[in-house]
């Protein structure tokens, strides 16, 4: 996939059109994790280097669905993104239209305009071409740097790009540059690490990753139906009966390609699914009938770093355990310190296994965390994305 860049561009004395990811969570009007905006600085600093340039800067804020709701107003990230950006922020009353447009029109070299939420139109989901036509009106050309939403076909992150000479920001480039090899020819050996509750919500990735790893750990919920199709013993365990022959045929695939499946081999279990729950070490595959595994066990955890010890290329998506409970964190933590130290490339995608990795202060030393939740899923499971689609050469 070769990519249009702003490299690419001559953005001089242009009104450059940004398409970021600021969906950043919000506590009390006030940004927690400002990760998603710095991720973008690089871009939106680069196109302010260049003389004569303005800024437009869009993006979505939570589902306000079709609807102008303050609840859903830009204002705290607009707040956080001017402290970052260190310059002033000039935040729109509203997306598109005559009084946008005015300000648009009065920007002056330097300056940056952030819109109103885009998702306060229904057009924008929707991909309306008159709404993409009116965002694109805005600028002379787009750039989009909004990988955490380029899993969606909406007007702001596809549409425009038909309207406007569109180019890939550095955060979108740095994305695909890390995660395209993983699909296509990773360095080997190639260790892939998929946890999370259910088998129905990443047999896609699993099956994806498959076709190019040497090794897949499946740990976290949905490890419990694969162990059952094993024949073992799961107690209480999450198991998605659904999923039994999925699961059973996933294996039966992975054997035939030589990929080696590693699995736990003992747990932390608890009599109950609480914060306070005693964690109960079980020292086998099987897990008795009146417990619920919550974590995988200190045997498992050596199986994974063993399988990690001499790997080039590492990705890991999803949480080994119940990781926001203290007692049975110490699985995804041992991993998650296994996969820092690893001299191959590491790769961290998806909602949780970025915050497990924040919470253990191990991002600096992951090369690469993913800004997407859903999108690195999607990306990882090899489907288009329609967003990074538009921007291609
Ligand atoms: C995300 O947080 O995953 C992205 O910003 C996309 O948000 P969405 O799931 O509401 O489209």
């Amino acid at each position: 996939m070769v990519l249009n860049t702003i490299r690419d561009a001559n953005l001089a004395g242009k009104t450059v059109l940004v398409r970021v990811d600021f969906n950043v969570p919000v506590k009390d009007g006030k940004v927690t994790d400002a990760t998603r905006i710095t991720a973008a600085l690089p871009t939106l600093n680069y196109i302010l280097s260049q003389k004569g340039a303005k800024l437009v800067v869009m993006s979505h804020y939570g589902r306000p669905k079709g609807k102008k709701n303050p609840e859903f107003s830009m204002a705290p990230v607009a707040a956080e993104f001017q402290e970052l950006l260190g310059k002033p922020v000039i935040l729109a009353k509203d997306v598109i239209g005559p009084e946008v447009e005015a300000q648009v029109k009065a920007l002056k070299a330097g300056e940056v305009l952030l819109l109103e939420n885009v998702r306060f139109y229904a057009e924008e989901e929707e991909n309306e071409a008159g709404f993409a036509k009116a965002l694109a009106s805005l600028g002379d050309v787009y750039v989009n740097d909004a990988f955490g939403t380029a899993h969606r076909a909406h007007a702001s992150t596809e549409g425009v790009a038909h309207y406007l000479p569109a180019y890939a920001g550095f955060l979108i480039e740095k994305e695909v540059k890390f995660m395209s090899p993983l699909l296509e020819n990773p360095e080997k050996p190639f260790v892939a690490i998929i946890g999370g509750s259910k088998v129905s919500s990443k047999i896609s990735v699993l099956e994806s990753l498959a076709k190019t790893c040497s090794t897949i750990v499946i740990g976290g919920g949905m490890a419990y139906t694969f162990l059952k199709v094993l024949g073992h013993n799961v107690g209480h365990s999450l198991l998605e009966a659904d999923y039994l022959d999925t699961a059973k045929a996933f294996l039966a695939a992975a054997e035939k390609k030589g990929v080696k499946v590693v699995l736990p081999v003992d747990h932390v279990c608890a009599k109950e699914f609480a914060e306070t729950a005693e964690p109960i070490l079980v020292d086998s595959v099987d897990i008795p009938e009146d417990l619920i595994g919550m974590d995988i066990g200190p045997k498992t955890v050596k199986l994974i770093k063993a399988a990690l010890a001499d790997a080039r290329s590492i990705v890991w998506n999803g949480p080994l355990g119940v990781f926001e409970f203290e007692s049975f964190a110490k699985g995804t933590e041992a991993v998650a310190k296994a996969v820092a130290a690893s001299k191959g490339v590491t790769v961290v995608g998806g909602g949780d296994s970025v915050a497990a990795v924040n919470k253990f202060g191990l991002a600096s030393k992951i090369d690469h965390v993913s800004t997407g939740g859903g999108a690195s899923l999607e990306f990882l499971e090899g489907k288009e994305l329609p967003g990074i689609k538009a921007l291609e050469k």
